[in-house]
């Protein structure tokens, strides 16, 4: 059986950090200060302490600051509010993320609203969200922003291709199908109320999976020689053992795509290097520098 291309994320983030970091340094030279991201966190949730380390760790390997805001799950709304507003207005912070998911009592929508767009490095606010998909210069959210990095990496020109996104996110589906339909590809969104996934899916060029189910996208549903792309994070426990698995059923579709994504390794290390690219075209636009421009990244 040919076996697939496996895409390594791990080595592509760890590039695109290295020209972050080259690239910060040119602009610290010339604004004469550093990219400065804060990064909120509210609560206890493990999954979210290990992605704001990593941020937080990432962020200072590259050469940019690191603001840390922890709070505990009983913060009030109004409170985060203010430490919003507070933000805004600090020339020194150039990217603001809030962790998601918040605690219920808090409305997630009201607090990534009232981040300034122009220091959304998550791509989440309703202006950001607008100008990705009328093809305005804007913050991309970072998982699809990297998925997108991968894809233009392995397979360059996507014009006319088939691309099916599983899951209909706002932090994923929808703006991974605004990039591929950016890039000329043919998009077609499916997510649970979809009928006969299997069909859909096996007509894909480009697969990306984006729902948080272990190992749906079995091998049938996959055409031979299709590029697949494992947004799936899932903590699963097989013999008392704990794992991390994709959405995809790796094991079987390892055979039959022509390239695939592993978990861990794939998308995962890249949207934190896209958050990090995102804190520094903040940064810049706010010192009205233009965008870097991907092409020039690889
Ligand atoms: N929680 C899961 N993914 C993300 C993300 O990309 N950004 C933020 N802020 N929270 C998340």
């Amino acid at each position: 059986m040919n076996s697939s291309k496996i895409i390594d994320g791990k080595v592509v983030a760890s590039e695109l950090r290295q020209k972050i970091k080259t690239l910060g340094s040119d602009f610290i030279e010339s604004v004469k200060s550093k990219p400065g991201l804060a990064v909120v966190l509210v609560g206890e949730n493990p999954a979210s302490q290990v992605y704001v380390r990593n941020k937080i760790l990432q962020t200072k390997e590259v050469g940019f600051i690191s603001y840390e805001y922890k709070y505990p799950e009983n913060i009030s709304q109004e409170e985060l509010l203010n430490l919003i507003k507070k933000l805004n207005s600090d020339l020194a912070i150039n990217g603001i993320l809030v962790q998601l998911p918040l605690p219920k009592h808090i409305d997630s929508v009201k607090v990534l609203d009232m981040i300034c767009p122009s220091k959304d490095v998550d791509g989440f606010h309703a202006i950001n969200v607008g100008k990705l998909w009328t093809g305005l210069d804007a913050l991309i959210p970072c998982t699809p922003l990297g998925c997108s990095i991968l894809i233009k990496r392995e397979l360059g020109d996507i014009s006319g291709a088939n691309a099916v996104v599983i899951g209909r996110s706002d932090i994923v589906g929808k703006p991974m199908s605004s990039l591929l339909l950016k890039a000329n590809a043919s998009v077609t969104i499916v997510h649970s109320k979809t009928k006969d996934l299997e069909s859909v899916c096996s007509k894909a060029d480009i697969l990306v999976a984006a729902v948080g189910v272990p190992n749906m996208v079995r091998s049938s549903w996959v055409k031979k020689g299709a590029t697949v792309i494992d947004v799936g994070i899932n903590r699963i426990e097989v013999d008392g053992k704990k794992r991390l698995v994709g959405d995809v059923d790796y094991e079987n579709v390892i055979g039959v795509a022509g390239k695939i994504t592993p978990v861990p390794g794939g998308v995962g290390p890249m949207t934190i290097a896209c958050l990090l690219l995102n804190t520094l075209n903040a940064a810049r636009a706010q010192h009205k520098m233009d965008a870097i421009k991907l092409d020039s990244l690889f």
